[in-house]
């Protein structure tokens, strides 16, 4: 397989998943939305496979947009300040991240956010409720070696520099402009209704707003897939959507989760993925897509 370039170890990424989800867009897309931006492991896999003419990234973390802009944009003062900040790190990484991650949680930079995001325990961004970045070092590893940071970051900007619109907000408001033409990946925080606050990430989301927004964007046309809930081990996260919006249910067997690993279970999680009608019957073997759950390896 293809290494893509990916300049941000975010877990959770839809890196691995990518190609799978690919499958199910549609052959010809003028922009590409992805709303939920993070890591961007979706709008990445789909530049370099040329799915779309245009790209729009957002996300309502300021500092991920901004992340993401300087990285396609200004790749070369990214990837310099990225290995400034990396080779600061050597004579106490531990007491360097936490003043990294000080400085970050006061002045938002975001090449220091991409620091964070490479330093700490697992990938595993951790922010509180009032949106500062609390997860801790990892001890064992230094962080992704500048040399390799900087094929990553000239990588992606090469695919989407000249292409790429960046938009910082909630989904709603950066997606509102998309057309029957256009395709929207969703990839929102779990709604975390049997799990608690999702600590990942700086905001959360509320159901009812996310069926809303789902029923204009069907109003609209607009095709789109949305990564939505999952199970591990067992465990649900998020309430099915309701029926009345006409998708397509699809699970995704994802493997081991790394959440659970980080607790030090092992359990297989298995996500689902949701498409607007057209989108399932198109691939092959998929016989009923409306009445049918289905399984895919990877
Ligand atoms: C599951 S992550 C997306 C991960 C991404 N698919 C990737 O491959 O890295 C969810 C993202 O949604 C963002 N977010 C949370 N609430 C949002 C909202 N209401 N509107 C837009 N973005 C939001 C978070 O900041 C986070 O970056």
């Amino acid at each position: 397989m293809t290494r893509l370039p990916h300049p941000i170890p975010y877990q959770g990424s839809k890196r691995k998943l990518a190609p799978v989800i690919d499958r199910y867009l549609p052959e010809s897309m003028e922009t590409f939305y992805e709303p939920f931006a993070g890591s961007a492991a979706m709008t990445i896999y789909a530049a370099y496979h040329q799915r779309a003419k245009q790209f729009i990234l957002a996300d309502s973390l300021q500092s991920m947009v901004d992340l993401l802009r300087s990285i396609v944009e200004n790749p070369e003062w990214t990837a310099t300040r990225y290995r400034e900040i990396w080779e600061g790190q050597h004579k106490d990484s531990h007491g360097f991240f936490n003043e990294v991650r000080n400085r970050y949680n006061e002045e938002r930079d975001p090449v220091d956010l991409l620091y964070l995001i490479c330093r700490c325990v697992k990938n595993a961004v951790r922010f509180n409720g009032g949106g500062r970045f609390t997860q801790s070092v990892d001890k064992r590893r230094p962080g992704m070696h500048p040399h390799k940071m900087q094929a990553a970051v000239e990588g992606v900007s090469s695919i989407l520099r000249g292409r790429t619109e960046f938009r910082v907000g909630d989904w709603q408001e950066t997606s509102a402009d998309a057309r029957p033409e256009d395709f929207v990946y969703m990839d929102p925080p779990y709604l975390g209704t049997s799990i608690g606050r999702d600590k990942r990430y700086h905001q959360q989301l509320v159901q009812e707003e996310l069926i809303s927004g789902l029923e204009n964007l069907r109003q609209r046309n607009v095709p789109f897939a949305l990564s939505y809930d999952g199970m591990t081990g067992g465990r649900e996260y998020g309430p099915p959507l309701p029926v009345s919006l006409g998708l397509t249910r699809l699970s995704i067997h994802a493997g081991t989760s790394s959440q659970s690993t980080l607790s030090g279970r092992h359990e297989q999680t298995v996500e689902s993925l949701y498409v607007t009608p057209g989108l399932a019957e198109s691939v092959s073997g998929v016989v009923n897509p409306k009445v049918e759950q289905i399984s895919l390896a990877l």
